[in-house]
C-alpha cells in the first residue's frame, strides 16, 4: 500500500505561525473591536521611517530603470554602500560582492541556512531564540540543537555550553547579539572567544547583527568576524534597515559571507524571489548612505522606556527582569506567579498566563514558549511611554492578586 498523499507538505505541515505575529494580530484585532488593549507583542519601532529616506523611494519611483527587473542579488550600488557602511559601523571589511540584498533580514535567515545546511546537520540555537530561527533550520532540512541559558547568565552562552552541545554533525552556530528577544548583549571578550573556539572546531557561525546599533549605558556591540577573523571564511553576517532606521514594511535585508556562499545563495535567490524591490532598495541605499542621527534619536527614547519597564516589571511580586543591554525587549522570568490562582484560574504555563492577562487586564505580551523557555514573558518597548506606563500598572495590579 502506498502512502496516502497529504494535501500539505509534511516540511511545510509542519511549521507553526510565527507566534510573535500571531499575538500582535490578536491584540490589534481586540483593539479593533473596540477593547482597550496594549500590545507588548510588536517587535518594530514605534516610530516613521525618516523623511530623507522616503523622499529617496519617491524619487525612485519616477525612474523608468527602477520600473525593470534589476539583477537579483542587488542593486550595484546599494552593495557597495552596505560593504562600506559594514566597514564604518563595525569594523568588518567586505567586498561588494560578498554582499546579497534580501527580502528583509527573514529571507537573508532563511537563505543562509538554505545555502549552508545538508539534511541532518545540527545547528546550535542558544535559547532564549527568536522564534524564527529553528523553524527555518527545520526547513532547510536542519536539526536545531537549543542549548538552554537563563537569567542567572544574562542569557548568556558560554563555550562551554557550547562545547557540550557539539557533536559530529554540527555544521555551525547561531550567535545574536543584541539579541531577540532578550535584550543580551555579549562582550566583546565573550564574542572573540565564541569566534576563535568556532573557528578551531571548524564550525560555521551565522551572526544576526540587526539590532547593532540599539545598545545602552556601558553595553558596546561587537562583531564576531571582526573580534575573530580566523571565523570570517566560515561566518555569515546577517543585517538589514529594519530596526535601524524603523523601516520594518520596507523590505530590505542582506546576508555578507564568502564569496562562494554568496554566490550560491545569489542563484537560489535568482530562482525564489529575483530582486528586491528597486523602490526600496534606493530607501535602502539613502539609509545606509546617511548617518546614524535618526537611531541615536530613536535609542535615546528606547533607553528612557528600557530603565521604565525593567524598574516597573521588577516591582511585581514573583517577576524578575535582569537589565536588557540593547534591542527594544525585555525579558522577565514570570516563574514566580506560575501554579498561583489569580481570578479563580491557576496558570501553570506562561502561554497560559500570557492569555489570562490578555482577557483580564486587556495587555499583549508573548509567552516565553515562543523563543523555547517556558515561564517567561517578552515584551517589546518600542511604544508610547504612557502606553508602557500603562500596560505594565495592568499587569502589576492582576499578578499582585495572585495567591
Ligand atoms: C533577530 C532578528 N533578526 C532578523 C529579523 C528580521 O527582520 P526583517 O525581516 O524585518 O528585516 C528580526 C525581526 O524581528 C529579528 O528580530
Amino acid at each position: 500500500m502506498g502512502r496516502m498523499p497529504t494535501r500539505v507538505s509534511a516540511r511545510i505541515g509542519a511549521i507553526s505561525e510565527s507566534a510573535t505575529l500571531a499575538v500582535d494580530a490578536k491584540a490589534k484585532a481586540l483593539k479593533a473591536a473596540g477593547r482597550p488593549v496594549i500590545g507588548f507583542g510588536a517587535g518594530e519601532p514605534d516610530f516613521p521611517t525618516p523623511g530623507y529616506i522616503v523622499e529617496a523611494a519617491q524619487r525612485a519611483c519616477a525612474e523608468p530603470r527602477f520600473h525593470k527587473y534589476t539583477p537579483a542579488a542587488g542593486l550595484p550600488e546599494l552593495r557597495a554602500a552596505i560593504a562600506a557602511k559594514t566597514a564604518r559601523d563595525s569594523g568588518y571589511h567586505v567586498e561588494p560582492a560578498q554582499v546579497l540584498v534580501t527580502n528583509g533580514g527573514k529571507q537573508a535567515v532563511y537563505q543562509t541556512f538554505a545555502t549552508l545546511l545538508d539534511p541532518g546537520d545540527e545547528v546550535l540555537v542558544p535559547a532564549p531564540y527568536w522564534t524564527t530561527y529553528p523553524e527555518a533550520i527545520a526547513l532547510a532540512g536542519g536539526v536545531p540543537v537549543v542549548v538552554p541559558t537563563d537569567e542567572s547568565t544574562g542569557y548568556l552562552a558560554s563555550v562551554e555550553q557550547l562545547e557540550a552541545a557539539c557533536t559530529a554533525r554540527t555544521k555551525l552556530l547561531v550567535f545574536v547579539s543584541p539579541s531577540n528577544p532578550t535584550g543580551a548583549v555579549y562582550p566583546p571578550a565573550q564574542v572573540k572567544a565564541i569566534g576563535e573556539w568556532a573557528a578551531a572546531k571548524g564550525i560555521w557561525v551565522v551572526t544576526d547583527e540587526i539590532y547593532e546599533h540599539l545598545v545602552y549605558g556601558d553595553a558596546k556591540f561587537s562583531s564576531i568576524p571582526v573580534q575573530a577573523p580566523e571565523i570570517a571564511d566560515r561566518c555569515v553576517v546577517l543585517n538589514g534597515v529594519a530596526k535601524t532606521y524603523a523601516m520594518t514594511g520596507w523590505r530590505v535585508g542582506w546576508m555578507i559571507g564568502p564569496k562562494d556562499v554568496i554566490k550560491a545563495a545569489a542563484n537560489y535567490q535568482s530562482h525564489a524571489t529575483s530582486n528586491v524591490a528597486n523602490v526600496s532598495q534606493m530607501a535602502a541605499l539613502a539609509a545606509v548612505s546617511g548617518d546614524l542621527s535618526a537611531v541615536a534619536e530613536m535609542r535615546a527614547a528606547f533607553d528612557r522606556r528600557r530603565k521604565t519597564i525593567v524598574r516597573m516589571l521588577n516591582e511585581i511580586p514573583g517577576v524578575e527582569c535582569p537589565e536588557p543591554l540593547g534591542a527594544f525587549y525585555a525579558y522577565p522570568s514570570v516563574k514566580g506567579v506560575l501554579g498561583k490562582e489569580i481570578r479563580g484560574k491557576r496558570p501553570q504555563t506562561s502561554s497560559e498566563l500570557a492569555a489570562l492577562i490578555l482577557e483580564e487586564a486587556e495587555v499583549a505580551v508573548v509567552p516565553g514558549e515562543a523563543f523555547g523557555t517556558d515561564g517567561y514573558f517578552r515584551l517589546s518597548y518600542a511604544m508610547s511611554d504612557a502606553d508602557l506606563e500603562e500596560g505594565v500598572s495592568r499587569i502589576g495590579k492582576l499578578l499582585s492578586e495572585a495567591r
